[in-house]
């Protein structure tokens, strides 16, 4: 029987099917951004009106009828509020109509069990970065089982940092994947390298390149903010392996698309003799198949939740979450 999974934490509404630890469907709508910016209530309307189709184009493409499910999953948290409260509602909605068994799932979660099941790793240091997170995680068994951060940005995430490096020098699509292109070919000049025992900090680097912009050309610096932000991740990524004797690496999150970064992680692993594994694009972007991986394993494991007692929570660490 299969699981589906929703998805609502930011601009995503994400709707996936996982059946024995596979994906058989991955269907999203995507709120365009646009120069305001994400205002969570007019999200939630987007996800809202689109909330239906998402959900029937899933069961079309997985070749499903509602009688195959057996039972969700949906984002806890961490997002924003109104955009949760849309999916909690969906997934209770279908939970109570269908008479099947729910479960909240915690985003961060998700994003690991992606890289971890399309990598086919067991138990990896885990390099979560996207828009508003970077964090280096690891599996921790007391005093439950849960992803512990071993380090983690004082400020702001890889990904905000370029996107708003994009904004506000004028880059089109203002997005951290125009940095990339930009910087393409560029030359190293040297910016500010910020990493404090295991935890790093981005906005200084950010600072620093926004006032080099009026005077150095925008090839080489974006190619030396990637750089430079790259080879924090990968140095506090390295200390991670060393620090728990992995011999697995993945990395997950949106900037996890960034074939740049996955190079020199991969390089770094190669040198330790570490496998490293992530998952297609699709599942690095924000989506719905990776709450499905993660609520058919907390099924599995009778880790279902009353409807009633299901919520959401707008800050919720990944420490908090019970992983099985
Ligand atoms: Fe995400």
């Amino acid at each position: 029987m299969a699981v589906i999974g929703i998805e609502s934490s930011a601009h995503t509404f994400g709707v996936g099917i996982a059946e024995g630890g596979r994906v058989l469907a991955n269907e999203k709508e995507m709120y365009r951004i646009g120069t305001k910016g994400m205002i969570p209530d007019e999200v939630a309307d987007f996800h809202i009106g689109n909330a239906g189709g998402v959900i029937r184009r899933a069961l079309e493409k997985a070749g499903l009828g509602s009688g195959d499910i057996s039972g969700i999953g949906y984002t806890r948290g961490p997002g924003m509020g109104p955009c949760l409260q849309v999916g909690q509602l969906a997934a209770r909605f279908l939970a109570v109509r269908l008479g099947i068994r729910i479960v909240p799932v915690n985003h961060a979660v998700g994003h690991i069990e992606a890289a971890r099941s399309f990598g086919g790793l067991d138990d990896p240091v885990a390099l979560y970065v996207s828009g508003g997170n970077s964090q280096v995680l690891k599996l921790a068994e007391r005093p439950f089982r849960h992803y512990r951060v071993l380090g983690e940005t004082f400020d702001i995430g890889v990904g905000n940092m370029l996107d708003t490096f994009a904004r506000k020098t004028g880059l089109n699509p203002a997005w951290g994947s125009t940095v990339d292109m930009a910087g393409r070919g560029g030359r190293y000049i040297e910016l500010p390298y910020s990493v404090k025992g295991m935890d790093f900090s981005f906005t200084g680097l950010l600072t620093k390149a926004l006032a080099l912009s009026r005077e150095r050309g925008m090839r080489d610096l974006c190619f030396s903010l990637e750089e430079t932000a790259f080879a924090m991740l990968c140095e506090t990524a390295e200390r991670a392996l060393l620090l728990t004797n992995s011999n697995e690496l993945c990395v997950c999150g949106g900037v996890a698309q960034n074939a740049r970064l996955r190079g020199m992680l991969r390089s770094m692993a190669e040198e330790h003799g570490v496998r490293f594994g992530f998952a297609p694009d699709e599942f690095n972007a924000d989506n719905g198949g990776m709450i499905a991986l993660v609520a058919e394993r907390m099924l599995d494991a009778g880790r279902s939740v009353p409807v009633g007692r299901c919520d959401i929570e707008q800050r919720y660490r990944i420490e908090k979450a019970h992983v099985v």
